[in-house]
């Protein structure tokens, strides 16, 4: 399976190419893209894309958990990690390491990602010092959305831009083996990218970050609405409606099931 250390080295190795990383919340999913990905995320999206949240503020340990283990369950190859759920992490580094550690204990991943800058480089130090490899969330945190008051990009204005890249710093500084950047305007990714010795991970961020990640769900085209830094590989809600119109049709005129789905007596 990909490794911490492997992923760490990607920075500063010229030859290597961008970090593979999408969302995974189940075991079939995960499989599905285990073979494509250097990195599966267990992300506390999925608040709001399995549990109809409409914000990660909601989402619980337990969650994070039950999904975290099933999606390493389903994988093999790439590395996993599980986002640290708002209030498991913050209040002190002694919680999130007795909340981080039950996270590797009961999922068998191998990190854990939480949000926030200079205010959890001390709780990032703890957690690697003790074994626990943490993955960065900078820029747009959708954590804090009680205080940001909406998802729009970060770092419009100097002392924004300013504050996204001292967070970045901190993070790397206090041992983070690589940050995910979110939701800035392309020239902070590109100045933490250059800044920064551990691989950055972009989502609506730069092509010149270390990787990319997505959520999975978005880049398949599940939803209606998604933010402008998704690109739709494809059409998988128009592919479920016709599989689900046609079956719903052949039910109501009884053309399903037939001879071939159906139980008789031999001979
Ligand atoms: O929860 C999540 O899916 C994430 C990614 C968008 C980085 O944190
Ligand atoms: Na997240």
């Amino acid at each position: 399976r990909m490794t911490v250390p492997k992923i760490r080295a990607r920075k500063g190795d010229p030859e290597a190419e961008p970090l593979v990383m999408l969302t995974a919340y189940t075991m079939r999913q995960a499989q599905l893209l285990d073979a494509h990905c250097d990195m599966l995320l267990v992300g506390d999206s999925l608040g709001n894309v399995i549990y109809g949240l409409d914000s990660t503020v909601p989402v619980t340990i337990e969650m994070m958990i039950n999904h975290g283990a099933a999606v390493v369950r389903g994988s093999w190859h790439a590395q996993v990690t599980v986002d640290m759920p708002f209030g498991s992490y913050e209040e002190s580094k002694e919680v999130a390491f007795r909340n981080a550690s039950r996270i590797l204990k009961e999922t068998g991943a191998s990190a854990v990602k939480l949000e926030g800058g200079e205010a959890m480089a001390e709780t990032i130090h703890f957690l690697n010092a003790r074994g626990i490899p943490v993955i960065g969330h900078v820029g747009l945190t959708p954590q804090a959305i009680n205080l940001l008051g909406s998802y729009r990009a970060r770092g419009r204005d100097e002392a924004e831009a300013a504050k996204v890249l001292a967070d970045a710093r901190a993070v790397a500084e206090a041992g983070a083996f690589a940050l995910v950047i979110e939701g800035v305007m392309e020239e902070i990714a590109d100045e933490i990218t250059e800044s920064v010795d551990i691989p950055t991970i972009g989502i609506g961020a730069s092509a010149k970050c270390d990787g990319q990640v997505l959520v999975t769900e978005d880049m398949l085209g599940l939803f209606e609405r998604v933010p402008r830094f998704v690109k739709r590989y494809h059409d998988l809600a128009g592919e479920m409606s016709d599989a689900v119109e046609r079956y719903a049709a052949e039910v109501r005129s009884r053309s399903f099931p037939t001879d071939e789905q159906t139980y008789r007596p031999k001979g």
